[in-house]
């Protein structure tokens, strides 16, 4: 595996692997891999013959206030880890090496970042979408591959690479998750038992509603309504619990049937909730993704 951390000479591998005739896969990272990451190395190998990783803690998209001290980073756990997933190349910049001085360029995505967590970290997901440009650059034509955890960043980056004609397949890859339904974060690391055990309501307020789902429930204040129930009862705060269109990510009114136009009948159950100090974010297609419990 080559381990890189100078944008030109990652381009200048990129090239030569394709000069040569392979193909690219990209899994764009903050690193503390977990197995979550780990299925997006597994997805990148099955679709190109060389998969590039980055671990970048990216800081343009953390807010005042938030944990980018404090977030954990492992590089050389995540390097082995990477070799061993065969990985071709690992690229862990410097911040100077993303942002150098005088950088003064900022990608920003309209509508499909403006709710939820584009309501709730302002400038999030601005953040998110100036370094994935950057990276979208260095490593040029691939498949880029990202976790339908965060299910919203992955809408925001499908719209980029469309909206900027980047020469990259955005493609997502399904939430990894505990046998008790928590979903995979690298922020698991700072739930305390208690908090871990209080956290296990977000997955189960997702199953609740997906199980009135399956009985046939559509109306958006019902569906929000038994996930939330159980969300509030547990955690210490709600950012939002939302029913949203699935493709364009827009709110659906309390009101509203995920059934009846303009609705395009797939919608995704998004929620945000602290536990403790630690923010955790997990969602469901409805009707598509399998209800983390059973
Ligand atoms: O999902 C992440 O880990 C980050 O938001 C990303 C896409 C690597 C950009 O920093």
């Amino acid at each position: 595996m080559e381990r890189l951390d100078d944008p030109t000479l990652l381009r200048a591998q990129c090239d030569a692997w394709r000069a040569a005739g392979d193909t690219l896969a990209f899994v764009p990272t903050m690193g503390a891999l977990h197995a979550g990451h780990l299925a997006l190395v597994d997805e990148a190998r099955r679709r190109a013959d060389r998969v590039v990783v980055s671990i970048f803690v990216n800081p343009t998209q953390f807010g005042p206030g938030e944990d980018l001290d404090s977030y954990p980073r492992t590089l050389e756990a995540d390097a082995a880890a990477c070799a061993e997933g065969g990985v071709a190349a690992l690229f862990a910049p410097r911040a100077e090496a993303m942002y150098p001085p005088g950088d003064q360029t900022r990608v920003t995505v309209q509508g499909v970042a403006h709710d939820l967590c584009g309501a709730h970290r302002p400038g999030h997901f601005e953040g998110v979408a100036t370094v994935v440009s950057k990276l979208f650059n260095v490593v040029g034509p691939c498949v880029a591959v990202f976790g339908r955890k965060d299910y919203q960043q992955l809408q925001v980056l499908k719209r980029l690479a469309r909206d900027l004609f980047f020469p990259i397949e955005v493609v997502g890859v399904a939430t990894v998750r505990e046998p008790d339904g928590l979903a995979l974060s690298s922020r698991n690391v700072y739930l305390s038992p208690e908090d871990r055990a209080r956290a296990l309501a977000i997955p189960r307020g997702l199953s609740a509603a997906a199980n009135a789902y399956a009985e046939g429930e559509r109306r958006a204040d019902a569906l929000v309504g038994t996930a939330r129930a159980i969300i509030e009862a547990a955690v210490d705060r709600i950012d939002y619990v939302t029913l949203a269109d699935a493709d364009d990510v827009t709110p659906l009114a309390d009101d509203e049937s995920i059934a009846a136009p303009p609705r395009s009948g797939r919608a995704v159950l998004a929620v945000a909730a602290r536990v403790g100090k630690t923010r955790l974010i997990d969602n469901l297609v409805l009707g598509e993704d399998p209800p983390p419990l059973r």
